[in-house]
């Protein structure tokens, strides 16, 4: 089982045991960790799975989409290291992936 390690928005971190093809945002869901709201249930139309990927890992994600791209450009809190968790799809490859869970817009 891979790692997947996510920092809640009090700074706690969460070491997960992440699954391969689900996405990141479905990881954490399944974790029980209600405060990444995923509303649109991962169809990008919602940017409520947003999330900060550390830095030294942001160069293994696929590239980002012209839409998720538009999307999170309607976040307060986009920085260079913004992704939408739910277009992240997590793989082995991916084992200790850390991502933290952005303030709500
Ligand atoms: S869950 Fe809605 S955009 Fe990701």
């Amino acid at each position: 089982m891979a790692t997947l390690i996510v920092t809640m928005r009090d700074g706690d971190v969460r070491k997960l045991d992440a699954k391969s093809g689900l996405s990141v945002m479905e990881n954490i869901r399944d974790a029980g960790i209600d405060e990444l709201l995923a509303l649109c249930g991962g169809c990008l139309s919602c940017a409520t799975c947003h999330v900060h990927v550390d830095e030294a890992d942001f160069d293994q994600l696929p590239p980002i989409s012209e839409d998720e791209n538009d999307l999170l450009g309607s976040s307060d809190n986009r920085t260079a290291a913004s992704r939408l968790s739910c277009q992240i799809p997590f793989s082995d490859a991916l084992t200790g992936l850390r991502v933290t869970i952005t303030p709500e817009d």
